[in-house]
């Protein structure tokens, strides 16, 4: 069930709210940062934004620069970026801007929803999807990703999606632009309201002073059981993919990345095949034999691994499987099997499963994880 790259957008106040009571929409971002934004919509291929804020603001999501747009259009891609809604009653204004500006629209909602929305919104060149009786969302990202070809989602709010997508370990980042003012008025619409979110911290990948904003650019990172779990393991199996770029060469061994991530999102260690001149060193071992083995942080910890840890080798007694479990590691996230280009019947997957570790596979990382061992595949 492959979703796209989810990117939670908002600007808010430094009391964190998204906007005052008033009528008129609050403006929190400055110029700058209103172009910062339309550079975002243009590298997206879908702008998601809640049946609230179509009420509210009445906005038309559009990509404003015509040079964005035009090297959109260069690059093979629309003009503009599908635009996005979710309603759960499919009340919605026939007239509102969103319908009558920019690029493609579809609105996902429920099955009541959808007999609403098609009827009010009849005549509009608008597609309805039902997601069923309620409103899903993994399933609206997976239609999104399998329909609509959208890698890249960009959700520009309000704080009922922001909320459920961060809560439902659904989104894979978090662009915060942090506005010099205060609202202060208690029935304003916050950002992000109650519910159970990814525990830990957010790990930082960017800040930058926008104008006289600040835009803050975080990723979730805290691994965990069930829905929150999912945006953490994509972004620590894409680090493992990108390690396993840095790989020296080889003819004979494949190229891997490992992560090794405490629960709380703590980066413990990290490794990558043949480093530092060892030539037969894994990745996973590599980045455990960086461990003190009475961290205490291992028993919860997960091992990230581009591809599946191997369940026999010729190079050194102990296999990687064995290694992870002897290190008290019970989860595993990777992202390929084992091919059985050097041994066979390789499944380190189902000697970890055996000793009672959790192993999930992610497939869509597997043509990452597999890139760097492209010519060893084609000589098997
Ligand atoms: N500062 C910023 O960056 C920014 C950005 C965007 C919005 N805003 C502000 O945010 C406010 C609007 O936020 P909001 O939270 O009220 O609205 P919202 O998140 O835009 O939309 C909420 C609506 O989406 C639908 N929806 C969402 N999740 C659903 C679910 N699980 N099941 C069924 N329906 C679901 C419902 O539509 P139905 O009611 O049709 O069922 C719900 O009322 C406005 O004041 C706007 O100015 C600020
Ligand atoms: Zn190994």
């Amino acid at each position: 069930m492959p979703h796209p790259y989810v990117l939670l957008s908002a600007a808010v106040s430094l009391d964190g709210f998204l906007d005052d009571t008033g009528p008129e929409r609050l403006l929190l971002s400055g110029p700058a940062d209103f172009d910062r934004v339309d550079e975002v919509r243009a590298s997206s291929d879908a702008i998601l934004i809640g049946a609230g804020t179509i009420r509210a603001d009445n906005p038309r999501l559009l990509v404003n620069s015509a040079e964005r747009r035009a090297a959109r259009v260069a690059a093979g891609r629309p003009e503009y970026p599908l635009k996005v809604t979710v309603s759960g009653s499919g009340d919605l204004d026939p007239d509102a801007q969103f319908w009558h500006t920019g690029g493609e629209k579809v609105v996902y909602t429920t099955d009541k929803g959808a007999e609403r929305a098609t009827h009010t919104l009849r005549g509009l060149d608008v597609d309805v999807v039902p997601t069923g009786a309620e409103l899903d969302w993994r399933v609206v990202l997976e239609h999104l990703h399998d329909a609509r070809g959208v890698r890249r989602l960009m959700v520009e709010g309000g704080g009922r999606v922001h909320t459920q997508l961060m809560t439902q370990g659904l989104a894979d980042e978090l662009q915060l632009a942090v506005a010099p003012l205060f609202v202060g008025e208690p029935d304003a619409p916050r950002l992000f309201g109650p519910g159970g979110y990814p525990p830990g911290r957010m790990r930082l990948v960017e800040t930058r002073p926008v104008g006289d904003v600040v835009l803050i650019r975080y990723v979730p990172t805290a691994p965990g059981e069930g829905a929150l779990a999912a945006a953490a393991d994509r972004h620590w199996l894409g680090v493992a993919c990108e390690l396993a770029a840095l790989c020296p060469p080889s003819a004979t061994a494949f190229s891997v990345g490992a992560v090794v991530v405490a629960a709380d999102g703590t980066e413990l260690a990290r490794g990558h095949s043949r480093e530092g001149g060892d030539p037969v060193v894994h990745a996973e071992e590599a980045a455990l034999a960086k461990i003190d083995p009475a961290d205490p942080r291992l028993r919860s910890a997960t091992v990230y691994s581009s591809l599946e840890p191997c369940a026999r080798r010729a190079s050194r007694p102990a296999p990687c499987a064995r290694l992870i479990l002897d290190a008290g590691v019970r989860r595993v996230v990777t992202a390929w099997r084992e091919p059985d280009t050097f041994v066979t019947e390789a499944d380190g997957n189902g000697l970890l499963v055996a000793a009672g570790a959790d192993v999930v596979v992610l497939p869509e990382f597997e043509e990452r994880a597999v890139a760097p061992n492209r010519h060893l595949l084609a000589a098997g």
